[in-house]
């Protein structure tokens, strides 16, 4: 299959490709999605076949308005509603009980519940009007590696395998939506941290619970997807803890492992480094959590190009986006530190 690149004006060709039942990959303020019709199970079906997803990790439904939702859940709880008018079109997803029938069996991967998000990207909100229909739309990677934030990424991956990519530059945020479990309304808990914060949250509807399984590992956490290896480059990853001290230790013990380094790190750290190490990809400023977070995949991936045989990536304080930030390493890095 030939796999075109749609450029903004081509969303209605694009559209035409998903009603009839085709994959089309579609922007998002997070990472691409692998879009495909929500009530056609044949498309459903091909979604996870094309990433090699485990069937058991149900799919993000996305909206292009808050007044849909209705159609498809069994009650829309005050809580609920106060988020959305919030948070969407946002990096948010809420977790619903979801209505018999309406989607396509596979979408729910058997749960009685459903994941649906108002992505904030004009050409998708566009491209699910225009199709009439609700998108299912994991990232658009092969299951396992890092998420795409540009459409060479998605095409990397999807080559072939997919009708067309509907290219909107590199996405913002960079890395996925907070997943928030609201089925119970007097007990939200967040699934998944993403760039909407516990702190945000709470400003809005109160206390919300952390999945604990996020933290601890000892059972399988809500999330099905989170228990997945994820995130992972060719390249084993270790986290780096610390100021240039340590990370000078760090080059100089795997070096005399016989380890060529590749260091994702900020621009400080490679200034210092770059000379010593085999390859180099920058987060941008020093502590700047957003551009260390928009890169953070971008940066993984690069690595495959090069000749490093292991990663040293930059930690950052479990806090705000950071939360986010670090939960994806610690899965990219099988949670190896360097401290
Ligand atoms: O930012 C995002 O959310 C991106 C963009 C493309 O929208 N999408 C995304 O989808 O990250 P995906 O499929 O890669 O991740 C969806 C996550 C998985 O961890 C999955 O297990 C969880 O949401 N999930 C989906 N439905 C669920 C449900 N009913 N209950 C609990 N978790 C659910
Ligand atoms: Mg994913």
């Amino acid at each position: 299959m030939e796999t075109v690149i749609y450029r903004p004006s081509e969303v209605h060709k694009a559209a035409q490709k998903i009603q009839q039942g085709e994959l089309i990959s579609f922007p998002t303020e997070t990472v691409y999605g692998l879009g495909g019709d929500a009530t056609n199970e044949v498309a459903v079906k091909k979604v996870y076949l094309v990433k090699g997803r485990p069937s058991d990790n149900p799919l993000i439904v996305h909206v292009s308005a808050i007044e849909e939702v209705g159609q498809y859940v069994q009650e829309v709880p005050e809580v609920a509603s106060k988020l959305m008018q919030t948070f969407w079109p946002g990096p948010l997803t809420l977790i619903f009980k979801v209505k018999d029938h309406v989607f396509a069996p596979t979408v729910t991967a058997g749960l009685a519940s459903v994941a649906i998000r108002m992505p904030d990207n004009e050409l998708t909100l566009q491209l699910i009007r225009e199709s009439g229909k609700p998108l299912v739309g994991p990232s658009a990677n092969t299951s396992g590696k890092p998420s795409p934030t540009n459409a060479d990424h998605v095409y990397h991956d999807m080559k072939g395998k997919i009708a067309g990519v509907l290219d909107d530059g590199d996405t913002g945020v960079g890395l996925e939506s907070t997943v928030l479990d609201i089925t119970d309304p007097m007990l939200p808990i967040i699934l998944r941290p993403g760039a909407t914060t516990k702190e945000e949250l709470e400003k809005v509807i109160g206390t919300v619970f952390v999945d604990r399984h996020l933290v601890s590992n000892e059972e399988a956490p809500k999330a099905p997807g989170m228990k997945y290896k994820h995130y992972s480059p060719d390249e084993p990853v270790i986290i780096v803890v610390g100021e240039s001290e340590i990370w000078q230790k760090a080059i100089k013990m795997y070096q005399k492992q016989g380890e060529k380094i590749g260091l994702l790190a900020n621009q400080n750290i490679l200034n210092q480094f770059q000379d010593s190490v085999t390859a180099v990809y920058s987060l941008g400023e020093n502590k700047n959590i957003y551009d260390a977070s928009k890169r953070l995949y971008s940066g993984l991936r690069y690595f495959e190009t090069t000749d490093a045989t292991l990663i040293l990536a930059e930690a950052h304080d479990q806090e705000g986006l950071g939360e986010a930030y670090m939960n994806r390493l610690q899965k990219a890095a099988g949670n190896h530190f360097f401290d």
